[in-house]
């Protein structure tokens, strides 16, 4: 089929590379001239894992192509994919600016048939919101069908969550253009919803903020072994081993960031309160997050063994978590601003986003490696899983560091063995 995506972000280019590895002839655009110069040289700006690949293939085989503009992509195609960003709105709110723009420009260009598709994260009821305007911008109802397909792609590994998903959803009244949307996907072996747009729109955001619930309440018990002597990993073990629970998202940490759950629980949050709802379980998992940051801050407190304001602290990993590049709404990058308000001096070091993160926080200290952060410290932060840093010589950060201390936000070391090491080992809820 003739696809086009709009936006070429995160979503919207791995939705087009994907689609067009599928079999599909795809035209992604963006407004970014620069942008889409770049893309259609195989250059990809994300840390993607088999993204580049599946773009330069599209680029090679002619099945994916890059435009500036969305009227350019949309003029001519069966399906629009809606993939522009839809960011937190001062009231927590998502500001459908964005898809609004979008909507009225592609109006007046697409053929009748068509099929426009929600692929990025809306507010419930956005659907009937998008079709109206596009009513409006000149595409009649009965010539353009608005569709839900939200995505659930986890940063890192979007490709393979795209090509296999747990489940496809598409939430769309006309069961024509619902049969269409799924075509899209043949070949892709995954449970298929098909359902009205507000409970697709619904489920992205409850699956969303259940994960969220399910972090937030692991680091409640994680906080809650550190008082009564348990070890929150042996929790976690005997409790996913009830395939109600199961084992996924019950690592504890420093809380929940990235560009995700931090802006869909506030939307959701938003859309309940509208809707005359106190959703308080929600509110209490965005409460703990937040204080899970702070606790950190704490324990690095402690564990340096002096006043902040005198500590010099060593921050291992910056991004959100591992394995991706990200630094949007990552609580590494919160707790390092508290440090640094607290008026301790703050070495920084993350795999590939240390120079982003010197951008973006003037005051850090950035490092080109683990050990040349650690110089000094008298305490280390690990605040993020890079598989990298369970396989540091620890006697060589011992010698470096002024105090020998660890606070092991993500539990990714053994506490014994660092002890033994010689260093005062601190992580969440290990005993
Ligand atoms: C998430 C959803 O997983 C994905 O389905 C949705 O489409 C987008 O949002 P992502 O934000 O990329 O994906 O990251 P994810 O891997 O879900 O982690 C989210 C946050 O939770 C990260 O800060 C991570 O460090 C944290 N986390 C996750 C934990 O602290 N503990 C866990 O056990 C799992």
């Amino acid at each position: 089929m003739k696809v086009a995506i709009i936006g070429a972000g995160y979503v919207g280019l791995t939705t087009g590379a994907c689609l067009a590895h599928l079999g599909h002839n795809v035209t992604c655009a963006d407004i970014d001239a620069e942008r889409v110069a770049r893309l259609s040289k195989g250059e990809i700006p994300i840390h993607e894992e088999g993204l580049a690949a599946l773009v330069n293939d599209g680029l090679t085989n002619r099945r994916l192509s890059f435009v500036v503009g969305a009227a350019n992509a949309a003029r001519g195609a069966e399906i629009v994919f809606l993939c522009v960003q839809t960011p937190q709105g001062e009231d927590g709110a998502a500001d459908l600016t964005y898809v609004e723009n979008v909507a009225r420009e592609i109006a007046p260009v697409l053929a009748p048939g068509t099929v426009v598709v929600n692929k990025s994260t809306v507010p419930v009821g956005s659907t009937r919101y998008v079709q109206r305007v596009m009513s409006e911008a000149g595409a009649s109802t009965d010539h353009v069908t608005v569709a839900s397909n939200p995505e659930f792609l986890r940063e890192g590994q979007a490709v393979r969550d795209f090509l296999e998903p747990d489940r496809i959803v598409i939430g769309c009244e006309d069961p024509g253009a619902a049969v269409r949307v799924s075509e899209l996907y043949r070949g892709i072996h995954a449970p298929l919803l098909v359902t009205d747009p507000a409970s697709a729109e619904m489920i992205k955001y409850a699956s969303n903020a259940f994960l969220a619930t399910k972090v937030s309440f692991i680091n409640a018990i994680a906080n809650l072994c550190e008082a009564v002597d348990a070890d929150v990993r042996e929790v976690a073990l005997g409790m996913g081993y009830d395939k109600r629970i199961g084992f996924e998202f019950l690592r504890p940490g420093p809380g929940y960031g990235g560009s995700c759950f931090p802006k869909d629980t506030a939307a959701l949050l938003h859309t309940s309160l509208k809707a005359g709802y106190n959703f308080d379980v929600l509110h209490g998992v965005v409460d703990v997050n937040r204080q899970q940051h702070e606790r950190m801050v704490d324990k690095v407190r402690v564990a340096s063994g002096r006043e902040l304001s005198d500590a010099v602290v060593a921050v291992w990993g910056l991004t959100f978590k591992a394995d991706t590049d990200d630094l949007r709404d990552s609580p590494a990058l919160v707790i390092a601003s508290r440090l640094l308000e607290a008026g301790a001096t703050v070495r920084a070091y993350d795999p590939i986003a240390g120079e982003q993160a010197a951008i973006r926080m003037p005051g850090l200290d950035v490092h080109a490696d683990p050990y040349d952060a650690a110089a000094g410290a008298d305490v280390v932060a690990l605040l993020t899983e890079w598989d990298e840093f369970r396989w540091l010589d620890f006697n060589r950060v011992r010698e470096a560091m002024r105090h020998p201390a660890i606070v092991d936000a993500r539990n990714l070391l053994d506490p014994s063995a660092m002890r033994r090491r010689g260093f005062v080992y601190d992580g969440v809820g290990r005993r």
